[in-house]
């Protein structure tokens, strides 16, 4: 029998991508102060920065796109998408936005809002991890961000099924400490942070319980909700007969609300959701912040035709063919560097796989960016744009100044959906395999020019000796 993973889909449309020289990679990388974030795209052959709104839409959708509404109220595309989530996760109220961060800044003031009404000072939000956006969205509503995840995690070189998991002790503990204070538990699924790694049915559930029980409202981080359901009906025995879509409304039952970035399961370049299952107060008023930082509620700062899109792309991430050849892909990437000896986070996660460069670099302290050094080194070598995921994003801290420790020194090569194929994975590996061979070549970065905040995205650098 055949062994081979063959897309459920075919090549209808395609985009070239230009092959460069070194030397030309190397001046543009230069000029870019050695920074990928500032390269051109055009100057990219195969460009992993990030999975989102950066995969290929289906013929559905594109047609979808012709169908879309753009009465500024009232669209037809709206309430096919408002349909679309009722009938996929059972929640009541939908507000479109522009990507996942316009949920984020309509929906957390809100939250914090509701604890402050109870006396609270600054508001705790506890999430398995929070992504940096979230992080940051709670801290500018005046609230603090708390992640715990559960250990197994930190080590990548030890397998473990559920690295997206909460640690349960851990947020008991806080919910003990803290509990009125908290205003909202924050599961995201699968959990980017960690290497895109899934959270269990088992942990959801208990997570749900400690918060339903303490009164915490829930919520869900839903960017990769379809990649969580499919781990799950991988790997948990209770779940291998059960539909993708019976999962995901399991998953879903456990919240009160979630959050989403479309760009990622919504299989759309832009747009993102706030949605609620029942709170219609609280809906009302996210949907007042929604009319004046987002746009008017049944739009929310998009296009009538990229609602259209996203309804479409909904159901699409919900088919177990796709999602297999997907994560399939991801996995194919990641066995392929582990077996050239290449550490990565282990299992391979959902969207991309986490190289260690802590591992490959091991003298290069935290602070000269490891894995930003081999993010520069494979974009020279091949190429291919990968990301820094490590002490760079973190940043500083704002009070202190001083360098925030990070988890992990990793460089990310997140895989957009249905867009490039396993020849492009074999350039992948091969490239980056021989960088690792050069390893001790590698120099480390100062910076040249430090941004105030969001560093990662604007920094500039230079190389220094190595020691
Ligand atoms: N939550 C998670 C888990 C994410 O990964 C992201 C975005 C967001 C929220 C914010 O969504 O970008 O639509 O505003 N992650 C992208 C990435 C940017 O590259 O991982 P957004």
């Amino acid at each position: 029998m055949a062994v081979t993973i063959p897309e459920p889909y075919r090549i209808k449309v395609i985009e070239p991508i230009k092959m460069t020289t070194k030397p030309y990679r190397q001046k543009v990388l230069a000029e870019a102060g050695l920074n990928p974030f500032l390269l051109k795209s055009d100057d990219v052959f195969i460009d992993l920065l990030t999975d989102s709104g950066t995969g290929a839409m289906s013929d559905q959708q594109w047609s979808g796109i012709f169908q879309g509404d753009e009465s500024y109220a009232g669209s037809r595309s709206f309430y096919h998408l408002d349909n679309v989530v009722k009938d996929i996760f059972n929640y009541e109220y939908t507000i479109p936005v522009h990507q996942g961060r316009g949920a984020e800044q309509i929906l957390f003031p809100c939250l914090a809002e509701l604890a402050k009404q109870k006396g609270v000072s600054q508001p705790i939000f506890i999430s398995n991890h929070h992504f940096d956006t979230t992080k940051a969205h709670v801290e500018i509503a005046g609230g603090q961000a708390k992640n715990c995840i559960c250990n197994t995690a930190l080590n990548t070189n030890t397998p473990d099924d559920w690295k997206g998991n909460f640690d349960l002790e851990q947020l008991a503990d806080e919910i003990k400490k803290s509990g009125q204070e908290i205003a909202a538990i924050i599961i995201t699924i699968t959990c980017n942070s960690v290497g895109g790694q899934p959270v269990s049915m088992d942990n959801i559930r208990s997570a749900s319980a400690l918060a339903r029980e303490a009164g915490i409202p829930i919520v869900i981080d839903a960017a990769r909700f379809a990649e969580n359901a499919y781990f799950i009906k991988q790997r948990d025995p209770n779940y291998h007969n059960k539909s993708i879509r019976e999962i995901v409304r399991d998953m879903f039952n456990e919240a009160d609300m979630f959050t989403m970035s479309a760009k990622k399961d919504g299989m759309v370049n832009t747009g993102g959701l706030c949605c609620f299952r029942d709170d219609e107060n609280l809906f009302r008023s996210v949907q007042l912040r929604c009319v004046l930082m987002e746009g008017f509620v049944t739009y929310g700062g998009l296009a009538g035709r990229d609602m259209a899109a996203m309804a479409i792309g909904l159901q699409e991430a919900l088919n177990e063919n796709y999602l297999h050849s997907r994560i399939s892909q991801v996995t194919y990437l990641g066995e392929k560097l582990q077996k050239a000896g290449v550490p990565i986070q282990n299992p391979v996660g959902g969207h991309a796989v986490f190289v260690d460069a802590k591992q490959i670099l091991p003298d290069i302290s935290p602070v000269n960016f490891p894995a930003q050094v081999l993010c520069n080194a494979l974009y020279i070598e091949s190429g291919v744009r990968a990301v820094e995921i490590g002490s760079l994003m973190m940043g500083r801290n704002p009070a202190t100044d001083e360098q925030e420790p990070s988890l992990f020194e990793l460089m990310r090569l997140t895989i957009p959906r249905r867009t490039y194929t396993n020849n492009h994975m074999d350039y992948v590996a091969e490239s980056l395999i021989d960088v690792v061979k050069k390893a001790d070549q590698l120099k480390p970065l100062d910076f040249k020019y430090e941004p105030k905040i969001l560093r990662h995205f604007t920094a500039r650098f230079k190389e220094i000796p190595r020691k």
